[in-house]
């Protein structure tokens, strides 16, 4: 886990390419802003349900040992995944977890493509693939530091190794007018125990708990709160395109990937309105990216968040 890590890591980013517009913000539930806060919250010996691995606390820092806590969940990782190369390459399983699953903080990167995997690396070292918040959010700037520092024969072994794997997801999509109150501890939103409030106009991607999801617990679900009828309303815009193309042509007919584009079933839904947000607006741009600006022009905030709840709620 991450607690030194987001002292350093997120300091050095490039400077974004475009300016957010004024009427449509970045939003902030989407593109969270660490909150440091004084040291981790674990002490001495811990663990999570279902696993037989027993850790010091303090490995928990280190961006090179990521505990694996079920190590049949997935194949056998290369150095690369399990350690990276320290003191500048942190272990890709440090912030995606060793089967890649990630979290809202992250992104799921098991099952895509090796070429796609590839590209985004050249994509983040170029600065192409950027951030529409310059400093402090969970986006672009980890994954300058891991282009800028990784090895073409270690990217294609992590490459390789996630393109094999098979993706599950562990985000529960839940409808609801009303949500519990959340804060950002460390780099995630979790719900801060003093009531609820009406959800408005965000998704709120939360831990079930909170603890198992910093210990690195891939097994624990995520509840992603969406409004009440943005599952069917993304289904519709997703399906018709919405004046462009329909998503599928694509992402394949399941929105599962295909050889031009990656998959979006069942990914983080504050996953998919960052990168629909920096895509429309100029912080996530390239050749390949060229081919989504005609589906992201005319997106107003909540035709993202509803594309997203339904892509996320996809099996
Ligand atoms: C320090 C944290 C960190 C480490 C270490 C890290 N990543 Fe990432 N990675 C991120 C974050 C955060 C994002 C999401 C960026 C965004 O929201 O645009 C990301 C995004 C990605 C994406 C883009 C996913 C997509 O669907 O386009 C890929 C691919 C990726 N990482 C692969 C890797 C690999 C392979 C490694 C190891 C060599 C690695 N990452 C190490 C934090 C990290
Ligand atoms: C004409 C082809 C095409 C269509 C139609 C299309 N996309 Fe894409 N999409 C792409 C390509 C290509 C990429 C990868 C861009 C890159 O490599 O950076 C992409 C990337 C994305 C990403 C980022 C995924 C990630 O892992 O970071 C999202 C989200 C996305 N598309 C959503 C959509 C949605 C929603 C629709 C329908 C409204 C749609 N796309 C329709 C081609 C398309």
């Amino acid at each position: 886990m991450r607690w030194r890590w987001m002292l350093v890591g997120w300091l050095a980013l490039a400077l974004p390419a475009a300016a957010a517009p004024k009427d449509d913000p970045p939003p902030d539930w989407a593109f969270v802003v660490a909150k440091v806060l004084p040291g981790s919250p674990f002490k001495g010996t811990v663990t999570v349900p279902g696993s037989a691995l027993r850790i010091d606390a303090k490995v928990l820092d280190d961006p090179a040992r990521e505990p694996d806590w079920f190590p049949q969940d997935h194949a056998t990782m290369p150095d690369v995944v399990a350690h990276g190369r320290p003191p500048k390459l942190f272990a890709c399983a440090f912030c995606h977890l060793p089967n890649g699953v990630g979290g809202p903080d992250s992104a799921a990167i098991t099952g895509l493509s090796a070429s796609y995997i590839e590209r985004e690396f050249a994509e983040f070292r170029s600065g192409r693939r950027g951030c529409a918040i310059p400093k402090g959010a969970q986006c672009s700037g980890a994954m300058h530091d891991e282009a800028a520092a990784v090895m073409a024969d270690e990217l294609k072994a992590a490459a390789a190794y996630f393109a094999s794997q098979t993706y599950v997801s562990r985000i529960k999509v839940v409808e609801a007018a009303t949500v519990p109150k959340t804060k950002v501890e460390f780099y995630s939103l979790v719900r801060d125990g003093t009531g609820s409030e009406p959800i408005g106009n965000r998704i709120l991607e939360v831990p079930d708990d909170a603890r198992l999801f910093w210990l690195g617990d891939w097994r624990a679900p995520v509840i992603a709160y969406v409004p009440p009828g943005s599952i069917a309303r993304g289904r519709a815009l997703v399906e018709s395109g919405d004046g462009a193309a329909p998503c599928a042509v694509c992402h394949g007919a399941k929105l599962q990937g295909s050889a031009i584009a990656p998959p979006l079933a069942g990914r983080s839904p504050t996953y998919i309105v960052r990168q629909l947000y920096n895509m429309q607006h100029g912080f996530r741009t390239g050749p390949a990216v060229a081919q989504m600006l005609p589906e992201v022009a005319h997106m107003t905030p909540s035709d993202r968040i509803a594309i997203a709840a339904y892509l996320a709620s996809m099996k």
